[in-house]
């Protein structure tokens, strides 16, 4: 059955190039999940966007001498390269300074307060004794109250991952000048949690099949549900649409209330732009709607538990009741909120802040698209924390992508365009030959469930089976000593590319670049597997232009199944489709990111 399948990738704050440890939490997963969902034959809508408002760009403006705007300018168009590298299928990825994002903003949060679940309250807010000026939750460094690690923020502990208030911090001071904070009461907006804890436990107790870390995550802070302030003082983000407040020169929506609406926005900006301004309807109401959310773990409970009470409210269905939003109507809670461990580098995070990071596009100058994706889905922190290495990196890409796919691709290609010129028919079948057929057609149905359960190493683990099993009928049956018997050696020849053919399907959605090769290696014409474009867009008279991804994949022909090849179609000798790497690199590192 064809399903509409919404997937969703966590914004990206625009406040630097994207990372290695960024793109495999919510890039790659997120991706594969989409292609592979394309491939099935599901509609598919992938979107996300640019995180540009709240204090991680305003931090970063001011350290660069821009405005915030000029800065989310500069890194929303920095991150769109990177993730258009990387072959991220996106198809809408839009940024949060839209026009069209701050009216969803503020629909939503009309919406939850005409329904009663946004409460105004006072708390203390941290101002700095020196300038008399608010002093923004992230530039509040102290102890976290709930670890005891010593350099949590005022917004959020790195060490445990909990969300805190500046006035929780133990020992609170200023990152820029060491002051102490003073408390002064301010008045701010409150989502109301506590009034969505029966339905969301209730929905929780429903998603038995989601990845344990997050239904852990997600009851822990169930159960102690406060109202939370969506509200901040602050110069830079979507502003309060409550009478009185709008005018507030100096409040703002806090950027996560404003972020999580996003994939909300970012649909109906695409429905837009598709000319049929309601489309985005079929991926967020009904049966036949799925969604499916990818993030790292520091973003689980926004995503399993705030971003559900918002949707709660907004239609209606909390403990206080209410009206669905006239303009987005009933919206479905997600189906699956997936979220991946951290990629560490020596054991810590990787982290522009400690100074050990490898960015996306120096990677990807130097070793391309697919050896990441790789790297990333075969030995990525899909359950647990997980170091990268480039010892690991180079054993990755030389044994299995060079060794065992490029070279299986290479020489059957190499040895039936020698002899045939063309893909040889096949004769008479013996049990080794369909064996290996038949072990390659079950793969379909055994590596899609997984892919469908988002158990990538799983998956991938089991396309490149196909893969060594083939190498292994090559090799024992030596087709290079059938000199003799050109009837069987077409047959193993054919067969061979049978399996190349399928395999190169099972790893589309991994690989989707050297796909693109394999499947014209093969005699294949036109798209087989799409890739992102960066577009220039407006929304309307008199706005700026800017740049967003999204692409043509309805064009692409890459279907999850096992396509028979067809026997007479001309082959030319193949060229390499991995470039095995130096040993020594795996020591040393490359001279942009040396191992130290
Ligand atoms: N910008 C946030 C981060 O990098 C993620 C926002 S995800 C969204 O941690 F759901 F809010 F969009
Ligand atoms: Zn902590």
């Amino acid at each position: 059955m064809c399903a509409h399948i919404l997937a969703t990738a966590a914004w990206p704050y625009a406040n630097g190039p994207r990372h290695i440890g960024h793109v495999s939490g919510f890039g790659v997963p997120s991706d594969v999940f989409a292609r592979y969902m394309r491939m099935s034959g599901h509609q598919v809508l992938l979107v996300s966007g640019s995180d540009e408002h709240g204090t991680a760009i305003q931090v970063k403006a001011e350290a660069e001498g821009l405005t915030p705007q000029q800065a989310a300018d500069k890194y929303h168009t920095i991150i769109v390269e990177d993730l258009q590298g990387l072959g991220l299928s996106y198809d809408l990825y839009t940024r949060t300074t839209t026009r069209n994002h701050a009216e969803v903003v503020q629909e939503m949060f009309r919406s939850l307060y005409d329904n009663g679940y946004i409460v105004e309250h006072t708390l203390m807010g941290a101002i700095s004794p020196s300038t008399g000026r608010t002093l923004p939750d992230r530039y509040i460094e102290g102890t976290c109250p709930i670890c005891g690690f010593g350099y949590a923020r005022g917004d959020q502990c790195d060490n445990c991952g909990h969300q805190l208030d500046p006035i929780d911090l133990i020992d609170p001071h200023s990152r820029v000048n060491g002051e102490i904070p003073e408390f002064r009461e301010t008045s701010h907006f409150f989502l109301d949690l506590p009034a969505f804890a029966d339905q969301l436990n209730e929905w929780l107790d429903s998603r038995v099949d989601w990845r344990p870390n997050v239904l852990n995550f997600s009851y822990n802070y169930v159960k102690e549900l406060k109202p939370r302030a969506i509200t901040r003082d602050l110069d830079w983000g979507v502003k309060i649409p409550v009478e009185g407040w709008q005018d507030e020169d100096l409040k703002r929506i806090y950027v996560w209330f404003d972020a999580v609406t996003g994939y909300l926005s970012a649909s109906i900006e695409w429905a837009k732009r598709t000319g049929n301004p309601d489309a985005w309807r079929d991926w967020w109401t009904g049966e036949n709607a799925r969604c499916y959310m990818f993030m790292g773990k520091d973003n689980i409970v926004f995503h399993s538990v705030i971003w559900p009470s918002m949707l709660l409210g907004s239609n209606g269905q909390g403990g206080r009741g209410g009206n669905p939003s006239k303009w987005f109507g009933v919206l479905d809670l997600p189906t699956e909120v997936v979220s991946s461990e951290f990629l560490t580098m020596r054991g810590s995070k990787v982290d522009t802040s400690h100074g050990h990071v490898i960015y996306v596009r120096d990677f990807l100058r130097e070793f391309g698209p697919d050896s990441l994706r790789y790297y990333i889905a075969a030995a990525g922190p899909e359950a647990r924390d997980t170091d990268f290495t480039w010892e690991e990196f180079v054993r990755r890409n030389n044994t299995e992508l060079a060794n065992e796919w490029g070279n299986l691709v290479n020489r059957s290609v190499a040895m039936a365009s020698k002899n045939n010129g063309a893909i040889p028919p096949a004769h008479d079948l013996t049990a080794v030959d369909t064996e290996l057929l038949t072990a390659s057609k079950a793969a379909f149905d055994v590596v899609g469930d997984l892919l469908a359960h988002q158990k990538f190493k799983q998956a991938i683990t089991e396309a490149m089976r196909v893969v060594s099993l083939a190498n292994q009928y090559i090799s024992q049956s030596e087709p290079w000593k059938m000199k003799d018997d050109p009837d069987r050696r077409d047959t193993v020849l054919h067969v061979a590319l049978q399996v190349v053919s399928d395999a190169n399907t099972l790893l589309t959605p991994f690989l989707p670049h050297s796909a693109q090769k394999v499947f014209e290696l093969l005699g294949g014409e036109g798209v087989w597997a799409a890739q992102p474009e960066i577009r220039f867009v407006d929304e309307g008279e008199d706005t700026a232009s800017y740049p967003v991804l999204t692409g043509d994949y309805a064009s692409e022909q890459a279907r999850w199944v096992s396509r028979p090849i067809v026997p007479g179609t001309p082959l030319n000798k193949p060229t390499p489709l991995f470039r095995k790497l130096d040993d020594s690199l795996g020591e040393t590192g490359p001279d942009w990111a040396p191992i130290g």
